[in-house]
């Protein structure tokens, strides 16, 4: 096996919504993805996350497992929903108190918690007065993450704002495949400001303690043209701008991309920009964490509102379906453990100073065999860490990896016929069996550790 840098940190993630369950436990508010799921047709097999791992309830089992991986990190989310459920004002101490039992249980076993304050799960009272299409979202976001930080900060330091803003604002916003489920240009450009400002709102209400260390989560991937056509190019360069620079150039380089203006002519109407945002959200940061699944081939297309100057939707004239010859998933996605090199390198040519680097997800989806022998998931993690590794070699300040995820959960709009975990979850029995591939994890982790 490679050799990693002494002190790396090895991982697994999970995120709230996807394992908790338990909906109406505690005083916990609803969620978009409560009403998301409600909807008929939004989620295959009309599942929901009312009982997905009900992690809430098995948590001692769930630590216990996580204790025999032995890992160093465990990423997980706290569901604001479950802490402030009217999204602003009262205080749910029953909700605190569960993650101060969750980070207790971690401590106990030397698993370093990294906390995310927000993998998705808006509270609903929230979505009626605008959602992340107003500003006030974001002042909300900054009050709920002081609440969280005052209650566990003197057992975190690893605190992350955002999981994936692209998916919550443009997925969520512009494409209506996530909850709310919107289908909206402008609100999708507006929400995606506003989380990145809300990030800087909340890392700058919760600095001060020293230690303490504060990041954002980034989906990555290289926009790779399918040909070099001038064309095909261009779309790749709007697909960035899309996924990638609408969110790094500010947070990294205090600047908005200088082909936004162009790209979203129709639906920019910029007064959601407010002098002084940019210092915001370019406050400095501890670290970076990017998840990396799979890389996008992007072909030209044409747009469904051809002018641009009255285009409406978020559609920015791609083809993202044209993939190579290469293995795939069982989601389809392109095994290209070279692409994660290329992510790394990519983010830290452009942007020198970036802060260091956790690959924060980082997983895959098979058919199970019999014995939950996966071997595809573990030559799928070997190759991307080998390319996690080329790339601290090429001078990425990479400093730990999380396996997405630890157990099967509820893969959002897919329901839960996709499973990810390196613990199979029975959903009739909600029996957890550890796969093959949890036990390589285990030990490459021991034998990592016995080597630094
Ligand atoms: C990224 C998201 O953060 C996570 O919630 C999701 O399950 C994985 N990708 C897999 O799609």
């Amino acid at each position: 096996m490679i050799d990693f840098p002494r002190g790396f940190r090895w991982g697994v993630a999970t995120s709230a919504y996807q394992i908790e369950g338990a909906v109406d436990a505690d005083g916990r508010g609803p969620s978009i993805w409560d009403a998301f799921g409600a909807v008929p047709g939004a989620v295959a097999g009309g599942d929901t996350g009312a009982v997905a791992c009900d992690h809430y309830h098995r948590m001692p089992e769930d630590l216990a497992l996580l204790g025999e991986l032995g890992v160093d990190a465990y990423r997980f989310s706290v569901a604001w929903p479950r802490i402030v459920p009217d999204g602003a004002g009262r205080v749910e101490q029953r909700g605190l108190d569960f993650y101060r039992r969750l980070v207790d249980g971690l401590l106990d076993r030397g698993i370093e918690p990294f906390l995310t304050l927000y993998h998705w799960d808006l509270p609903q009272a929230l979505e009626e007065l605008g959602g992340w299409r107003s500003r006030d979202t974001a002042e909300r976001f900054a009050e709920y993450a002081v609440v969280v930080h005052d209650a566990l900060g003197d057992r975190v330091s690893k605190w992350t704002t955002f999981n994936e803003p692209y998916v919550s604002s443009i997925v969520g916003y512009g494409e209506g495949r996530h909850a709310p489920g919107a289908r909206e240009g402008h609100g999708s450009l507006a929400a995606a400001h506003h989380l990145m400002v809300a990030h800087g709102l909340a890392v700058r209400a919760m600095r001060g303690t020293p230690g303490h260390e504060f990041g954002i989560v980034l989906n990555q991937s290289p926009s790779t043209p399918v040909t070099s056509s001038d064309a095909d190019v261009a779309a790749a360069r709007r697909h960035d701008l899309l996924l990638r620079r609408q969110f790094t150039e500010p947070l990294f380089a205090g600047r908005y991309p200088d082909d936004y203006e162009d790209t979203f002519a129709g639906v920019t109407d910029l007064s959601f920009r407010r002098d002084g945002d940019l210092e915001l959200i370019s406050t400095p940061l501890d670290y970076v964490g990017i998840n990396y699944y799979y890389r996008q081939h992007v072909a030209d297309a044409p747009h469904r509102d051809p002018d641009p100057a009255t285009r409406t939707s978020i559609d920015v004239g791609i083809d993202t379906t044209r993939l190579p010859d290469v293995p795939r998933t069982a989601m389809n996605w392109p095994v290209e453990p070279e692409g994660l090199t290329q992510t790394l390198v990519g983010l830290k040519e452009r942007y020198p100073d970036l802060p260091p680097v956790y690959v924060t997800e980082n997983g895959c989806v098979y058919p199970d065999h019999p014995g939950f022998v996966d071997q595809e998931r573990i030559d799928y993690l070997r190759t991307h860490l080998a390319a996690a590794r080329d790339a601290i070699t090429a001078g990425v300040d990479l400093r730990g990896y999380f396996v997405w995820s630890f157990l099967d959960n509820f893969e959002w709009a897919h329901g839960y016929k996709h499973r990810f975990g390196l613990v199979h979850v029975d959903y009739d029995t909600l029996v957890r069996t550890p796969r093959a591939s949890f036990h390589w994890y285990r030990d490459l982790v021991a034998e990592q550790r016995a080597r630094t």
